[in-house]
């Protein structure tokens, strides 16, 4: 049979390294495993660094390379950007994106604070181009499966949410002050870093945070700097903050972050409590969902352990049979081939922006996190314990 040839859309990609590579292996996985409505062309990759981004292009397979990220978006072959810069970078390079007419496709934290996040949403939906942002975990199997019993009312009235995000690299006092640890690249520590990440699943699982109240610690406060080797300087962001939040229906949670838990290296997870059954989950155990129901016998009740890996859990039935477990890798192929289909869907007349979360969800979780840094300079909502 002859082979059918798709459409090809044109990529670029701003930023080489961590999500750099990430990304690219989402593009190139895509249509090995998936088959979205497009063929994604690795057109173009960006960064600071010429040799390391040679040697990156050549390795993923990006046909050329350029260093000025105005040269990408000026040029009329790209379809859609993928903004793999470091957070205080995404405003101006999504902006210039959506009003260059460019489809994007924008890494997290969404921006540096809430008046970036608006501009980014209201330049998007001027240009009517597709907008994504990538909180990656929503295309988790099991984290889907979560939802989808939730929507069924198998745990009830969502009473509880337990989000943490703990990781543990600012232990060691010598870990040097990137763009991470600056107040301006990066806006806060681990609040916006990891935060932002709890709250979009807040969103996603519980609904709307109406209040937050949020508490934030740093332990060590001078560190080498990065780029000047031998000399220190100030750590401008917090190492660590606790939030309580109060959802829109009622709902009653916490969200931890924090660089500091020894010996966590990525644990991500959350606990959701309601009237008729629970849920649980680990980014370090990925592909499995904790689940309590009040509907089991009462001698037979307990959390059972879901091995989101049959046929039937979203995303599965593209990668292998069940028990052949996924990765954190596989969240980045899920969100390509979700956004080739996306850019399919507004080409065909979609109203809405087909692909969540989106730019909206960005501003949605910014007030949430506007609303904690707030909190945390607000020394008055914290109430001193009388002294015995
Ligand atoms: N979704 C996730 O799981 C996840 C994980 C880690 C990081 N992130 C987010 O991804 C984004 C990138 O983080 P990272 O860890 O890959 O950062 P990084 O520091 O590893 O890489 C940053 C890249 O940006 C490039 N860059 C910086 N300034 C530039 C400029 N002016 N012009 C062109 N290129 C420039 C650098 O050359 C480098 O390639 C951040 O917003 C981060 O929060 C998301």
């Amino acid at each position: 049979m002859a082979e059918v040839k798709k459409e090809r859309l044109n990529i670029a990609i701003l930023g080489h390294r961590f999500m750099g590579r990430a990304h690219s292996n989402g593009w190139a996985q895509t249509t090995k495993f998936f088959d979205p409505a497009f063929e994604p062309v690795l057109k173009v990759a960006c960064g600071r660094d010429e040799a390391d981004l040679r040697a990156f292009a050549g390795r993923w397979g990006w046909e050329e390379i350029e260093t000025d990220w105005r040269r990408v978006i000026e040029r009329d072959d790209i379809d859609a950007v993928d903004i793999s810069l470091p957070t205080f970078l995404h405003a101006e390079t999504a902006i210039a994106a959506a009003e260059a007419g460019k489809h994007v496709f924008c890494e997290k934290p969404f921006a540096i604070d809430l008046a970036e996040a608006e501009a980014m949403l209201a330049a998007a939906e001027k240009a009517g181009v597709v907008h994504y942002l990538n909180h990656n975990y929503r295309r988790c199997p099991a984290v889907v499966l979560a939802r989808r019993l939730i929507d069924a009312g198998e745990i009830g009235e969502i009473h509880h949410w337990r989000g943490a995000y703990q990781q543990s690299w600012l232990v060691n006092p010598d870990h040097p002050i990137d763009w991470k640890l600056r107040k301006a690249t990066a806006a806060a520590g681990p609040l916006w870093d990891l935060g932002s990440h709890a709250i979009d699943l807040a969103h996603y699982l519980v609904g709307d945070i109406d209040a937050i109240g949020c508490r934030m610690k740093n332990f060590i406060t001078e560190r080498p700097l990065a780029d000047a080797p031998g000399k220190r300087g100030e750590v401008e962001v917090e190492c660590a903050a606790l939030m309580t939040t109060e959802f829109a229906n009622g709902a009653l949670g916490s969200i931890e972050t924090t660089r500091y838990a020894t010996g966590r290296r990525n644990r991500h997870t959350f606990e959701i409590y309601g009237g008729e059954g629970a849920l649980a989950w680990d980014m370090e155990d990925m592909n499995r969902l904790q689940f309590f129901s009040q509907k089991d016998p009462e001698h037979a009740r307990g959390f059972r352990d879901i091995l989101a890996t049959e046929r039937c859990h979203d995303y599965v039935k593209n990668w292998w049979p069940p028990g052949h477990i996924i990765g954190y890798e596989h969240g980045f192929v899920h969100a390509a081939a979700d956004f080739l289909d996306a850019v399919a869907a507004k080409r065909a007349g979609a109203a809405e922006n087909p692909i969540t979360p989106d730019f909206r969800d960005g501003v949605r979780i910014a007030r949430v996190l506007d609303a904690a840094l707030v909190s945390a300079g607000s020394e008055s909502r914290f109430v001193a314990v009388a002294k015995g």
